[in-house]
């Protein structure tokens, strides 16, 4: 028994109608230039899907080797083959954080351990058991925002380990600072990337998995023969190209003006911010948080519960950053709600 949903995502929180403060995408729909690369690639759906030339432009933009590189359908695919491949002993997931990885393990047979972190839920690599032979920690981590200190995540790798980095959201990072994806000397060290957040790519399923090419070849052994469908591999190679890194990175500076403002409203407020987010959301704590969540649906406003996610509890809520009159909105729902709770 895990005692949490760890199958409950954020999507089914924002239900059409809502104020989505729920949903951690960046943006509901992918670009206009991106479409047009999607219709484009219509026009190649008569054959089955090529990975050769998406892998090299991923391998391209991490300085990594073709065949370290594996596309996968979205980041849950990659958990998911990586649960059925490697055979672990001592699997530990690294928590608070994002549950499918864990969810993965537990479906595939395996009993997981937790590395609960406490606030401000900074890594403590001492948390991980030294005979841990899978090690799976987020970075940044969803939903806490924490964005690791790279050498303290490459203090986890050691030989006979495997070293899982789910990347999902670093691009939203200015500059994918701490990304840990072009170390080729960290004994492994598999990181786990996503199109979903940035380019609003989540129906369309492309992310993937950059790995010692033995690790690459076992995953893609165990990878359903054309996963990977020839829409996500266009979307995959346009998004590795430079202009479009320079996009994210544009966007992810943007990102960081609109967290601050939120942080600023939450802070006049006296909300408990509980971790130091450096991504597209913030956790906070707020007393009789069930019930506040709960009365800001009813307002017309969804946040996301954190009560789903191992070590943390009713009280936290996930917020996520949107522009400064979406905030001034949820701020003012706040305003309402916390009056008719206050005792
Ligand atoms: C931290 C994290 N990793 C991975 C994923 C899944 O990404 P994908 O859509 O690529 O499967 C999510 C989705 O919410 C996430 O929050």
């Amino acid at each position: 028994m895990t005692g949490t949903d760890l199958r409950h995502h954020g999507d089914v929180e924002a239900t059409p109608g809502l104020l989505d403060f729920a949903v951690n995408v960046r943006v509901g729909a992918p670009p206009a230039w991106l479409r047009a690369v999607l219709v484009d690639a219509l026009d190649t759906l008569g054959r089955y899907p090529n990975p050769t030339s998406a892998t090299a432009a991923v391998a391209a933009r991490h300085h990594r080797l073709p065949d370290e590189v594996l596309p996968t359908a979205g980041a849950a695919e990659a958990f998911v083959l990586l649960a059925r491949t490697l055979r672990p002993r001592r699997p530990v997931c690294v928590h608070p954080s994002f549950t499918e990885p864990e969810a993965a393990l537990r479906a595939a047979g395996y009993d997981v351990e937790r590395g609960l972190l406490s606030p401000p839920y900074e890594l403590c690599p001492e948390l991980v058991p030294n005979d841990a032979d899978l090690v799976v920690v987020g970075n940044p981590t969803n939903p806490t925002g924490v964005l690791h200190d790279p050498d303290r995540l490459v203090e986890l790798a050691r030989p006979g380990r495997v070293l899982v980095v789910d990347e999902a959201f670093i691009d939203t990072v200015p500059g994918e600072r701490g990304s840990l994806a072009g170390r080729r000397d960290v004994p492994g060290l598999i990181v786990v990337r996503s199109l979903t957040k940035t380019w609003g790519l989540a129906g369309l399923r492309v992310g993937y998995v950059l790995a010692p090419a033995p690790l690459v070849r076992a995953l893609a052994d165990a990878q359903p023969l054309w996963s990977v469908s020839a829409l996500s591999l266009a979307a995959l190679e346009a998004c590795s190209a430079p202009a479009a890194l320079a996009e994210a990175d544009a966007a992810a500076w943007r990102l960081e003006a609109r967290r601050d403002y939120l942080l600023a409203r939450l802070a006049e407020r006296g909300i408990d911010v509980v971790a130091r987010s450096r991504t597209a959301f913030v956790l906070v704590r707020v007393p009789r948080g069930r019930d506040i969540n709960a009365r800001l649906r009813a307002d017309g406003i969804a946040l996301r519960r954190a009560d789903t996610v191992p070590g943390l509890g009713p009280d936290h809520l996930r917020v996520a950053v949107r522009s400064p009159d979406r905030t001034d909105r949820l701020m003012a729902g706040l305003d309402r709600v916390r009056r008719a709770v206050a005792p």
